[in-house]
């Protein structure tokens, strides 16, 4: 046995690191060793970034818009410039919305929606794939949601037609670059506390659905941000190596009620 981190000399990406389960993430794969880089709209990331590094860790951060493919030739760049390879990305930078009748959706809202939460995942994947083959293979993981795989009643349309997008996205490349060693896996989280659902934030939620989720779950508690980081840093290890394709459901078992 040895005590060296799993993924000294190893190198990820983290989308929307800034927040919630992308923080937790980039901390995550920070603390198992790996140079991480932290790209968020937020310029609160570079603080955050330094921060981790004062530590003693290896970060670095990216302010930019997974919805612009220049940004997210940037974040890739980044990455090779500082730390020359790209092992593992997580694809997890997303909004959410209010959930509205169909006929009261407007076509900016769709595409705000589609182009951050769906556009902004195939952007980034497009830079990476090419990133991780010259570096002999990789681990993209995309942050789908259990709204990936079904739909919950009163909730957002475009959010969950985004979500589900998500998951055809990551099934076809895992079968297109598995030729040039990349797996791509999707997670879908249930309910986690992070600040976008927190009551007052833009998906509206309330006390009462959160109560509405945790009554569902039958671990019986709101998932943590470290749930999901866990859960990445599993499908990004060797002890994964044969899994590719998959959306794995990371929600206490809300699914399954
Ligand atoms: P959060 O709001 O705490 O963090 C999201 C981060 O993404 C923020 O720092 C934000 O600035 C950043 N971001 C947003 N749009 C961006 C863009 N275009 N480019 C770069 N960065 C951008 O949210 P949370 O809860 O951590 O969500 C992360 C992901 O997890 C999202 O994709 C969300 O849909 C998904 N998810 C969250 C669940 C939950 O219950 N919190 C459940 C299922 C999925």
């Amino acid at each position: 046995m040895t005590d060296t981190p799993e993924f000294v000399g190893k190198v990820a990406l983290v989308t929307g690191a800034a927040s919630g389960i992308g923080a937790a993430t980039a901390q995550a794969f920070a603390y198992a060793g790996a140079s991480v880089v932290l790209c968020d709209t937020n310029p609160e990331v570079e603080t955050m970034a330094l921060s981790m590094a004062e530590t003693g860790l290896h970060t670095t951060a990216v302010i930019g818009d997974t919805s612009n493919a220049n940004d997210c030739a940037a974040m890739v760049e980044h990455a090779l410039s500082q730390y020359g390879r790209l092992d593992f990305s997580f694809n997890n930078a997303g909004i959410g919305s209010r959930m509205r009748p169909i006929d009261q959706i407007d076509e900016n809202s769709w595409q705000r929606m589609v182009s951050i939460n769906l556009t902004g995942v195939f952007l980034c994947m497009r830079e990476q794939i090419p990133a991780m083959t010259a570096s002999g293979g990789g681990v993209i993981v995309n942050n789908s949601s259990v709204l990936g795989l079904r739909a919950i009643p009163e909730t957002s349309l475009e959010y969950t037609a985004a979500k589900h997008g998500v998951i055809g996205l990551t099934r076809q490349a895992a079968l297109n670059h598995a030729q040039d060693n990349i797996r791509c896996v999707a997670v879908c989280p249930g309910f986690i506390e992070t600040p976008l659902t927190t009551p007052g934030t833009s998906i509206d939620i309330d006390e009462e659905s959160q109560r509405w989720f945790v009554e569902r779950t039958p671990l019986g508690r709101p998932g943590q941000p470290e749930d999901i980081a866990d859960t990445v840093m599993m499908l990004c290890s060797e002890r994964s190596r044969f899994v590719t394709g998959v959306s794995l459901l990371v929600d206490g078992g809300f699914s399954g009620t």
